[in-house]
């Protein structure tokens, strides 16, 4: 028998108590991305087709970029119990100064064709949660205009050699000038990859207006209007004479540089210089070897070679073969604060992140990408919580095991016969 009453007022009103309605907009967008799929999708409502394609594509059939994600979604991990783990320390020590977090944010070229504050906003988040910034050589807001936005936090300055040696090595004098501390020198782009979706769009720049882009643009007139009133989008450093990003890449690049470029680069830089682009293991030997202060395993997060090495993979064979106090860094496919872990379990000092944060900037400008590194870390913290660790220095790779289901044909015909 169940014992009825009537509905109590005092208990009504409890029941009553709604939330008060979130009135800014940007702030109620945010908060509904839980993750940095929700800020993906939302990115994608915002932003005009070629700009969000330019962006979350990669090259030729995409293979690089999905496996890598997917390598990370098929990571299994294994939990101490018992060990209470009431506050962790997410900070770590990496190339000679403190990081909140133990990831930074990748460079990424043409950042003010996704959302108008560009790498402002990114160097700004970075800098208000204690993580490094890095500014790309395309970036589209200069050296300084970087450092003003970032002006006591890490700024790291990523490096094409290009053809015209003396562009190359102007950006290095001035980023060392502004007091950026990091140089990360990339290797993985004698060419440009084959962005099929940049192709397909027509994407170039300056972007050229058609009947598709207009259609495009009526449903995502923010983007249009923020475009239209601020200072013209276009690369800080270079100067443009039209085409597609692949183009303008290839007239830039120089297929023909070596580890002669790496030494001259090292000589004329103050501070720490790593190698961003590593795929293999000798490579990741030699260039330790030759006294590099770190690697960077990194696919450009697919939008180089397809079916290229998937970093996380790599990275216990190289971290077995360079010794655990080497640095080693990984990148490419980082969509959760649970992959950044499992890398630093497998033996990464640090990750970067490319389209997690330009999914946040996109989504919401400056507020955008201080939604991304939230995310991430809350993520983050959860997962050491529930692993029962405390601070980083206690992952370790037996906290995972990475399940593959793409396993090189030797192996499977061994455990058939
Ligand atoms: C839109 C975009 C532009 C990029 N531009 C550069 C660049 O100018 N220089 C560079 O070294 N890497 C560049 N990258 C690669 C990133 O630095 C990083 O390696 C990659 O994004 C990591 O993969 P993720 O996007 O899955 O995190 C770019 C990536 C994206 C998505």
């Amino acid at each position: 028998m169940v014992r009825r009453q009537l509905p109590q007022p005092a208990e009504l009103l409890e029941l009553m108590q709604f939330k008060k309605p979130e009135l800014n907009a940007t702030k109620r967008r945010l908060d509904s991305a839980l993750t940095i799929a929700d800020l993906r999708r939302i990115a994608q409502r915002r932003t005009p087709k070629a700009a969000f394609d330019y962006t979350d594509g990669a090259a030729e059939g995409e293979l690089s970029l999905a496996r890598a994600r997917q390598a990370f979604q098929d990571v299994e991990f294994h939990p101490d119990i018992l060990r209470p783990a009431a506050v962790v320390d997410t900070s770590t020590e990496i190339l000679g100064g403190r990081s909140a977090l133990p990831f930074g944010i990748a460079p990424t070229g043409f950042t003010r064709l996704m959302q108008t504050e560009g790498e402002s906003a990114g160097a700004g988040a970075a800098g208000a949660a204690g993580i490094p910034f890095t500014l790309s050589t395309l970036g589209t807001t200069s050296i300084e205009d970087v450092k003003r936005a970032n002006p006591h936090g890490r700024n790291w300055f990523q490096l094409y050699v290009m053809r015209d040696r003396d562009v190359s090595y102007g950006l290095v004098r001035r980023a060392a000038e502004a007091g950026f501390d990091t140089l990360q020198f990339t290797v993985d782009t004698p060419i440009a990859g084959a962005r099929l979706r940049d192709k397909r769009n027509g994407f170039s720049i300056p972007p050229q207006l058609t009947v598709g882009t207009i259609l495009n643009a009526l449903p995502r007139p923010w983007w249009w209007i923020d475009f239209l009133t601020t200072p013209k989008l276009e690369f800080a450093s270079l100067s443009t004479t039209g085409g597609t990003v692949g183009e303008l890449l290839n007239a830039a690049m120089d297929p023909t540089i070596s580890y002669d470029d790496l030494d001259v680069i090292r000589e004329m830089w103050p501070g720490k210089i790593v190698v961003k682009g590593v795929q293999n293991v000798e490579d990741s030997r030699r260039l330790i070897d030759r006294g590099v202060d770190g690697i960077i395993l990194s696919n450009h997060g697919g939008r180089q070679l397809d079916r290229a090495p998937i970093p996380f993979h790599l990275l216990p064979e190289v971290v077995r073969e360079v010794g655990r106090d080497a640095t080693v860094m990984v990148d490419t496919g980082i969509m959760n604060g649970a992959d950044i872990v499992a890398s630093i379990a497998l033996g990464a000092k640090f990750t970067l992140i490319g389209r997690a944060y330009l999914y946040g900037l996109m989504a919401g400008g400056r507020a955008g990408v201080d939604r991304t590194i939230e995310i991430l870390r809350t993520e983050i913290e959860r997962t050491m919580t529930l692993l029962g660790v405390s601070s980083l220095e206690e992952l370790e790779p037996r906290h995972v095991t990475q399940l593959t289901r793409l396993v090189p044909r030797g192996t499977t015909a061994a455990v058939e016969a």
